[in-house]
């Protein structure tokens, strides 16, 4: 389990994760970036100094080994089951062509498997293939109980170097996901990340994503000394996290060959019910296609 070190200082998957919190006193999509209060903009203003070259090199050597800490400590404890994605995938399998139709899916940057199992215990006819670059999350995933070789198949990749076509069929996947992944990876080589996907993808099919908005409560939390580049942090043990606009994400997705089909902040106010507190997060969600032609 997370110490509370830990949750003070890595607010990944942002408490969509931690039992702390309670559910979502409201949930909306909005078109606007979130408003700052006068203190929130002022804090972001003077957090200026930025932590130097040397050891922004350093965290990118070091990033996969950073993540694999990360599971060894918190193991499969972290993140919580995703479920949005189950409703997501209701539309998608609407879609089939036929009722026998089995929907090949990849999930990117898969941890432990918080989105994969929850999808495939609802519909065992999917076959998922899943990837991260954390050998100990990998590992988790295929220590799973409900991991099966016929539904599933667990790889490590870095996808920003790896070519996932070394694993999967160009071409050959309805729908990837990614979810609270893009954010993880150093701005200058999330195009890679998507190029990888965009070529194991069929024409016509889609990256669902989620991940954290401009002015989420974490990006807030961040003390002085942790700021890598505009909305671009690191926490205490080493791992980074962006914060997206929805047009820094359209412009990423639309020059890498990806159509936008739905691009929105998701606002929430969550209460932690020990501290009495409510905070507000910002995540963006989207889906993005691949063309069905090529121009
Ligand atoms: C915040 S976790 C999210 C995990 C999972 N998608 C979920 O929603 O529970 C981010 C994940 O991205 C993985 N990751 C970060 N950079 C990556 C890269 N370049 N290639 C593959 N995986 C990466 C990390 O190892 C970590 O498991």
């Amino acid at each position: 389990m997370a110490s509370k070190t830990e949750e003070n200082t890595h607010e990944s998957c942002e408490k969509e994760s931690s039992e702390l919190w309670s559910e979502p006193l409201s949930q909306r999509k909005e078109n606007e970036l979130r408003l700052l209060t006068f203190e929130e903009a002022e804090k972001l203003q003077n957090d200026r100094d930025l932590v130097s070259e040397f050891k922004q090199l350093k965290l990118e050597r070091e990033a996969q080994k950073n993540w694999d800490l990360f599971y060894k400590r918190n193991s499969t404890n972290f993140f919580k089951d995703r479920h949005w994605t189950t409703r997501e995938f209701e539309e998608l399998k609407a879609c089939r062509e036929t009722e026998q139709q089995r929907l090949i899916i990849l999930e990117a940057g898969c941890g432990v498997g918080n989105c994969l199992f929850p999808l495939l215990e609802e519909d065992p006819s999917l076959f998922v293939y899943a990837c991260d670059f954390s050998p100990r999350a990998v590992d988790f995933v295929k220590q799973n109980p409900s991991y099966n070789a016929e539904t599933c198949k667990a790889f490590q990749c870095d996808l920003t170097k790896d070519d996932l076509t070394g694993n999967i069929p160009a071409n050959s996947v309805d729908v990837s996901t990614l979810i609270f992944v893009l954010s993880a990876v150093h701005p200058d080589k999330m195009h890679l990340v998507l190029q990888n996907i965009h070529k194991v993808l069929k024409p016509g099919a889609c990256v669902l994503f989620r991940d954290y908005g401009l002015y989420d409560h974490a990006m807030l939390r961040f003390k002085p000394g942790s700021k890598l580049g505009e909305n671009f942090y690191v926490r205490q043990d080493g791992t980074r996290s962006f914060f997206f606009t929805k047009d820094y994400l359209q412009c990423l997705f639309k020059n890498t060959g990806f159509e936008e089909m739905s691009n929105e902040y998701v606002l929430r106010e969550t209460v932690n019910k020990k501290e009495d507190l409510c905070v507000p997060r910002v995540f963006i969600q989207s889906k993005f296609c691949k063309p069905n032609k090529q121009c």
